[in-house]
């Protein structure tokens, strides 16, 4: 974590005649496994990261929320009263537009102030940048409130404002976040537990630099046939399907339960591979994993699937796949961590080679969940 020096710097240069600012961040995230499970109410195992979003604000005369983003270098400002009815615009503004609109309707009185926002979580890279984003907001406009409110409050915004069918990890795990541990979720009954790393081990993202346009419908569809296929099966959502059942369904039905039904047992599989420390077994999982993403949930593209290869060559990485909804962003390394270096060298120069462009690297280290810093 940075701390708050430089973004109450910036805060001054933009707001020469605010107050001094307040200041809170909220983590961005590195899912390890368990993907596509949480609106399916199944378990996911993601771990808050040191990328995050630190938003400063002072209370300020007038009747409006005024919002910067030095990320976007855009602007945006709304009248008070307005808040309860504002609708989506289609852009970037909607994302704050819609914490306060969240805000609003459980009865939280947004103050007129100057707001600025700076993130250093990859914009689209599947790290969780609006997660991260969604919960510093929720936080600075709404005060303290409970962990698994404020991740709502940020879901409720995305969902029903901003119009993504999201499930709770990012969200959960923005505010749940741990030093040195992962957080087994159980998106059903939202239990949960730190899961720690072997020692020797670290946790490599790999941004492809690629945000291929179909993800965000793709990423309803998926939503809208996993319900198909629960729908085919008699049971509430794919959490309560079971292996033995699966020969019920065939085509794509077929293909995205059994993805969810094994994926949540290969979360359960990483986790118990982690508590006794056997990083082979939890790269074997990681690598299933990613195969049933490729093949029966149809989420992944060849950038991401070049760089799990690539990976796989590389001495030392036990396991890689892709993170997040797919279609690009990034990708997840577990590796020996005197094997980093190499990692790193590899995956820039074949996928430079491949591609043309050059992967960022983020050494992931576990971080804790949303805070105030000032
Ligand atoms: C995105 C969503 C999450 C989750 C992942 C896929 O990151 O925001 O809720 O569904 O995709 O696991």
């Amino acid at each position: 974590m940075a701390g708050p020096a430089p973004i109450v710097k910036r805060f001054r240069e933009v707001y020469p005649s605010s107050g001094e600012p307040r200041v809170w961040r909220a983590p961005g995230r590195v899912n390890l496994i368990g993907e596509h499970t949480d609106y399916n109410l199944g378990r996911v195992l993601p771990m808050a990261i040191q990328l995050e979003c630190a938003v400063a604000t002072a209370a300020f005369d007038g009747n409006v929320l005024r919002v910067i983003s030095d990320q976007l270098s855009r602007g945006a400002q709304w009248r008070i009263d307005d808040i309860p009815n504002l609708e989506p615009q289609g852009d970037w503004s909607d994302r704050v537009a819609g914490i306060a609109w969240e805000l609003a309707r459980r009865g939280v009185t947004i103050e007129p102030q100057n707001v600025l926002i700076s993130s250093t979580v990859p914009l689209g890279g599947g790290l969780s940048s609006s997660a991260a984003f969604g919960v510093a907001l929720a936080l600075a406009l709404g005060g303290a409130r409970d962990p698994l409110e404020l991740a709502q409050v940020a879901r409720a915004a995305e969902m029903d404002f901003v119009g993504v069918p999201c499930g709770i990890m990012d969200q959960f795990v923005s505010t749940h976040g741990q030093a040195g541990a992962a957080i087994l979720l159980d998106c059903r009954s939202f239990e949960f537990r730190p899961v720690k790393l072997p020692q020797e081990i670290a946790v490599v993202a790999a941004n492809s630099m690629v945000k291929h346009d179909l993800g965000n419908s793709a990423y309803r569809r998926r939503v809208e046939e996993c319900a198909d296929a629960a729908r085919l099966l008699g049971v509430a959502s794919l959490r309560e399907a079971t292996a033995d059942r699966l020969k019920e369904l065939s085509g794509v039905p077929l293909k995205r339960a059994r993805h969810v039904v094994t994926e949540n047992i290969r979360v359960e599989r990483f986790a118990a591979a982690a508590q006794r420390g056997d990083p082979e077994e939890m790269g074997r999982a990681m690598i299933e994993s990613h195969r049933s993403l490729r093949d029966d949930y149809e989420v992944s593209c060849a950038e991401l699937d070049f760089l799990v290869e690539t990976a796989l060559e590389v001495p030392g990485v036990f396991g890689a796949r892709l993170t997040g909804g797919g279609f690009g962003g990034c990708t997840v390394n577990l590796v020996r961590r005197e094997a980093v270096n190499g990692l790193e060298a590899a995956l820039i120069s074949s996928y430079r080679a491949a591609f043309g462009r050059t992967p960022e690297i983020h050494v992931c280290a576990a971080s804790a969940g949303a805070s105030q810093l000032i």
